[in-house]
């Protein structure tokens, strides 16, 4: 490894030869600059960097934009089914990212022909969305969302409006009513299951959502409806409940989180840098460049973990064991200096990896879908809420201390309050 200075990210000391100098991806201070942790790995790595996650358990970081491809490209060198990692025996019960990491017998964990019929069955029933159905759905919520604060003159968007918006919009698609104490519960266990905080119990939650969804297929089963969960229910391909509840959940999450992160990290984006005036009528970018120019710059799934090798095989130089963990380092491959030649990062086209990339890509109609309900929700809030500006100073927002999903820890904001 060479010079990396002060600020580099520390490095593991030498135990397997493949991964020495292999670098910790915990820490918070990585999170605020994670363009800097990007740029210093590829410069002391290459495109494949050896790192260590949680634990110090190893693993490998794909940085490059070709090779990141490639690897999403090849389902039978580097494939979803986690159960093929050579690292089990040194992963204890509670390890922070069993959650993503363990196996469930969800689309996401498929693989081959198993796979291409359950994110089959997935892809026809978003593909049944109406996106102006969906657009009017969202901003029905939206409107909902923002009547409760504003009066007050002042908001914190992460969680009174980003979040609730997109697990509402997810809900919704699947055939759930947007409000009402029942879905309102499902939200709440949802949150909890995916983003527990201190004195949640999310074992729990994670049980009632699975019970709340498991009712959810019998209804739609009984009195089918134009809903995503009835669409997958009387798909030929023929579920189970079991496989239905198990898919349904992995849309609900795999929509949740990022779409709510991209929201924000859009409207960050919009309060912050004076080429989108917010003023929209003064604003010389659109809020669909912001969009896109999040994806590529501030995108919300930042590495996603994973794929794992099925054989020996060799990656960007690096000689890859059967049975290693690779983690899909999308943030670093969209700012590629290889594909950036002249350090400038656009956002032009949408060529970028932020939806990944092959057979296990974010299924396609759902990007689209994610965009209508991202697009809706910063177009609403701007509309309703016209001189709203951050309530902090740019600076004093930070980043969540997470290398998977690049979010705000929150996102304070003030404007005239709206008597209704
Ligand atoms: C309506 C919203 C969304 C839905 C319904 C959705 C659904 C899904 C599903 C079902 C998968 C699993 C695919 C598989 O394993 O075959 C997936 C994967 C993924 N999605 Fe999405 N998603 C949404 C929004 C987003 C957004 C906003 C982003 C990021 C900007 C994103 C990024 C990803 C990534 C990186 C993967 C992993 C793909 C891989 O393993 O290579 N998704 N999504």
């Amino acid at each position: 490894m060479t010079d990396a200075g002060s600020s580099s990210p520390p490095e593991a000391p030498a135990g397997c030869p493949a991964h020495a100098g292999a670098v910790r991806l915990t820490g918070l201070e990585y999170q605020q600059t994670p363009s800097q942790l990007y740029r210093e790995m590829r410069r002391n790595h290459g495109a494949v960097a050896p790192v260590l996650l949680d634990g110090d358990i190893p693993a490998w970081l794909v940085l490059g934009y070709s090779e990141v491809s490639y690897v999403t490209s090849h389902d039978e060198l580097f494939a979803r089914d986690s159960r093929r990692w050579n690292q089990w025996e040194h992963i204890p019960a509670d390890w922070p990212l069993l959650p993503f990491v363990g196996y469930q017998p969800s689309v996401l964990f498929t693989e081959g022909a198993e796979h291409r019929r359950r994110a089959g069955v997935i892809t026809e029933a978003l593909e049944g969305v109406d996106q102006f159905e969906l657009a009017r759905d969202c901003q029905q919520i939206a409107d909902r969302l923002i009547s409760d604060f504003a009066g007050s003159g002042q908001a914190e968007l992460m969680s009174a409006y980003a979040h609730a918006l997109a697990m509402r919009a997810a809900v919704r698609m699947c055939g759930m009513p947007a409000t009402g104490d029942d879905t309102q519960q499902l939200v709440e266990d949802l949150r909890i299951s995916l983003d527990a905080a201190e004195g949640d119990d999310p074992v729990a939650a994670y049980g009632r959502v699975g019970a709340r969804i498991q009712q959810l297929v019998k209804d739609k089963r009984d009195r089918p409806g134009p809903d995503v969960t009835s669409r997958i229910v009387l798909h030929p391909a023929g579920l189970t409940d079991e496989e239905i509840v198990q898919d349904l959940i992995s849309v609900i999450a795999a929509a949740q989180q990022p779409t709510a992160n991209w929201i924000c990290n859009t409207l960050r984006l919009l309060l912050t840098d004076e080429r989108f005036a917010l003023n929209v009528s003064g604003g010389r970018l659109s809020v669909g460049e912001a969009l896109n120019e999040v994806l590529w710059l501030d995108t919300p799934t930042q590495n996603f973990i994973g794929r794992w090798a099925v054989r020996d095989t060799q990656l960007g130089g690096r000689q890859i064991r059967a049975g290693d963990c690779l983690v899909l380092g999308l943030a670093a491959a969209n700012t590629d200096p290889q594909i950036w030649p002249d350090s400038y990062v656009g956002a032009e086209n949408a060529a970028h990896l932020s939806f990944s990339n092959g057979e296990h890509r974010c299924p396609y109609p759902a990007p689209l879908l994610a965009d209508v309900i991202a697009r809706t929700a910063v177009e609403t809030l701007l509309e309703r809420l016209p001189d709203l500006v951050l309530s902090v100073e740019p600076e004093e927002l930070t980043w969540r201390p997470s290398i998977w999903m690049r979010g705000l820890t929150s996102l304070p904001v003030q404007f005239t309050p709206v008597v209704q």
